[in-house]
């Protein structure tokens, strides 16, 4: 029997701290005008409190839509976080979200794909719950741009803002739910916008950071150009792709980096009526991998997506790349409130993994005392020995070809 992606729950999470164009105007040489005429944007929401970031955004959003699904955190299988400003390079920021929610049966990884990253995970999931490889499978997408964003940089600084969203998508018997995908690369255009330190290419050195390298760079105009023509191309292709015309599209909800692309690719280039398209970047800026989740939330609260509702995502971004999904919206709208006890117990849940994370902690400290595996202990095998080898020897015995 064929399995289908269905979208079954949804979350989002913005910062408290609403950052406006006219405090921009204090901070650096700009205008409420100039940002709001050029990019549509008026205010961006700003992680202000440390303790706020990637992962913890991304935990709210993600136990926002297990809420909505009435899925606890113990039957997901897989956890996909896309993001670009991640809690560390290395562990993913998915396996902190997975360790926050408890999700005990759960992989957990990142996706670089920038700002096309979401879509990019929800074909992922997509394919795994076909395959029967996954039963559930959280996607989100999060970010916290305004620890990489340079608060010197006009040309950047004034569109970026922090936000999570995410949605647990189901396999279902239904069909519907993720019709069809289009993902693309262009690595030629991957100096267009970049984070140029920090990675093996320029490891971070006190140059690098004096010289500011350290933070999102770059060449507006181009990717404004490129952006334009993607969206309307990639658009039609996933349209036709699952089997649709664009007359048959009830909403998209494109990537929220700058309302003047949007009008020109989506609704110029491609005919579709305004009110078909979801905007909310006016208050929230661009949250890169987290527009379309957070746009997506949006849209459902308002009332503008219904059952059997054909729906596009559409995004655009570094890499460069782009991607786009077609999609039969089968969850019901609105859903029915969770039982207080249901929500006491989610709560209850959470606790728990709190405590049992922190005991797990503890005890890996205390590791080096257990009996069952003593590092020292653990010898080369015997044809190492015999040769005399150490670690170093170990390599040069192998490039020798092992004979
Ligand atoms: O998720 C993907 C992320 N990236 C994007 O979506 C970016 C796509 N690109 C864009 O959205 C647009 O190119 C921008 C909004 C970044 C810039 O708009 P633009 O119409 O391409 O402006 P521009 O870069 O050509 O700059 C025009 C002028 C320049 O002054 P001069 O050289 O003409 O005197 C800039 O220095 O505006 C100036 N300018 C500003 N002025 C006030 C640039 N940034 C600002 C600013 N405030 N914040």
């Amino acid at each position: 029997m064929a399995r289908y992606a269905q979208i079954v729950g949804w979350g989002c999470y913005v910062p408290e701290r609403v950052l406006t164009n006219r405090d921009l105007e204090g901070i650096i040489d700009t205008s409420d005008d100039w940002i709001f005429s050029r990019t549509g944007i008026r205010e961006r929401r700003i992680a202000t409190n440390p303790r706020e970031t990637t992962a913890t955004m991304a935990t709210k959003a993600a136990a926002a839509a297990l809420r909505v699904a009435g899925v606890s955190a113990n039957e997901v299988d897989l956890i996909i976080c896309s993001t670009s400003s991640p809690e560390h390079q290395f562990p993913a920021t998915a396996c902190l979200v997975q360790d926050a929610l408890g999700a005990e049966h759960a992989g957990a990884f990142d996706l670089s794909a920038a700002c096309s990253g979401f879509v990019y995970a929800l074909t992922l999931a997509r394919s795994m719950i076909a395959t029967g490889a996954a039963q559930n499978v959280l996607v989100i997408g999060s970010e916290t741009l305004s620890r990489i964003v340079d608060w010197s940089d006009r040309t950047t600084c004034v569109l970026f803002g922090d936000g999570a969203g995410a949605v647990l998508l189901s396999a279902s018997e239904e069909p519907g739910g993720i019709l069809a995908s289009v993902l693309g690369s262009d690595g030629s255009g991957g100096e267009l916008l970049s984070l140029p330190a920090g990675g093996s290419r320029m490891p971070t050195t006190l140059e690098t950071v004096t010289g500011r390298q350290h933070y999102v760079k770059m060449d507006g105009a181009a990717v404004f150009r490129f952006a334009t023509r993607i969206m309307a191309t990639a658009t039609r292709e996933v349209v036709q792709k699952a089997g649709l015309t664009l007359d048959d599209i009830d909403l998209i909800i494109p990537h929220q980096a700058n309302a003047r692309i949007i009008e020109s690719s989506v609704h110029r280039q491609l005919k579709i009526p305004r009110e078909k398209i979801f905007i909310n970047l006016e208050r929230y800026g661009n949250t890169s991998t987290a527009s379309i989740p957070l746009a997506l939330c949006e849209a459902i609260e308002s009332g503008r997506i219904k059952k059997n509702d054909h729906l596009v995502f559409v995004s655009f971004g570094a890499g460069l790349t782009w991607a786009a999904t077609a999609i039969k919206w089968g969850a019901p709208v609105p859903v029915s409130q969770p039982k207080w006890w249901k929500e006491a117990q989610r709560q209850g849940a959470y606790g728990a993994a709190r405590a049992r994370s922190t005991v797990r902690r503890l005890l890996r400290k205390y590791d080096s005392l257990a009996e069952d595996i003593r590092v020292s202990e653990i010898e080369l095998p015997e044809r190492f020995r015999v040769l005399g080898l150490g670690k170093r020897g170990v390599k040069k015995h192998e490039q020798n070809g092992n004979e």
